[in-house]
């Protein structure tokens, strides 16, 4: 029997992720068309992960009378980790067009599997309320850990992981890493196998988005 997840994890029962999911781990899918499916997804998890966040009232006018209005009361900031993160940018931006973006480059080194930073131009202080890290993978969590890490010692208080699919490795190593970080996945496979891959996960998400298939990668 596996173990429970923590409290922290919301894996989406959504029918429509569930189908769109399935259409992206079909490995006869085009990178156009897995593009459009990385972003139909994001919208369908940021939906779900923004669920949570603080509104404050105000005073509007309809053209027929004043009301009570809603609005966001919370700064929010996208983290896309390079590169596979970026295609989920759009679909956030369209639910929160006021969002900041703050991109961070990490990639896995292969051998170790350990994450390697290479881009991260955050300012000095944080500039926001809740950071939405976006990384369709959440593998071994090395990568996750890692940017929780960066965003923690920048000031970040509030830190949500938006990934479409994670192992249950990824999972335990983030949530005993960083037990206060909410994790908001599509799916929760199987397992890693010994490259560190998901099983049966999708591939590589970022070559499979961009078309950079290496030429003798079984990925
Ligand atoms: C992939 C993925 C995550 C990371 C997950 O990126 O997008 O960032 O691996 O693995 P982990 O949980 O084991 O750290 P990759 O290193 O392939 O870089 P890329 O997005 O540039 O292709
Ligand atoms: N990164 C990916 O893109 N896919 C995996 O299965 C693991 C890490």
């Amino acid at each position: 029997m596996p173990e429970p997840f923590p409290a922290t994890v919301h894996i989406s029962g959504h029918p429509l992720v569930s189908h769109k999911l399935s259409l992206l781990r079909d490995r006869t899918t085009d990178p156009k068309t897995f593009r459009e499916l990385v972003r139909e997804l994001s919208w369908l998890l940021g939906y779900e992960a923004m669920a949570d966040l603080s509104t404050e009232p105000y005073r509007l006018e309809t053209p027929l009378e004043p009301m009570d209005g809603t609005r966001l009361a919370t700064k929010v900031g996208l983290v896309p980790v390079l590169r596979a993160g970026l295609g989920m940018v759009e679909a956030m931006l369209e639910l929160m067009p006021m969002a900041e973006v703050w991109h961070i480059g990490l990639y896995r080194d292969e051998r170790t599997l350990k994450p390697v930073e290479y881009y991260n131009k955050l300012p000095d202080a944080a500039t926001v309320q809740v950071c939405l890290i976006l990384d369709p993978m959440l593998a071994t969590g090395g990568s996750s850990a890692a940017t929780v890490d960066i965003l923690k010692a920048w000031g970040a208080i509030r830190i949500k992981q938006v990934s479409l699919i994670a192992a249950p490795e990824g999972i335990a190593t983030l949530s005993a890493a960083h037990p206060d970080v909410e994790i908001h996945v599509g799916a929760v496979d199987r397992q890693l196998n010994e490259r560190g891959y998901i099983m049966p996960g999708l591939g590589d998400a970022g070559d499979r988005q961009f078309g950079t298939f290496p030429p003798a990668s079984g990925a």
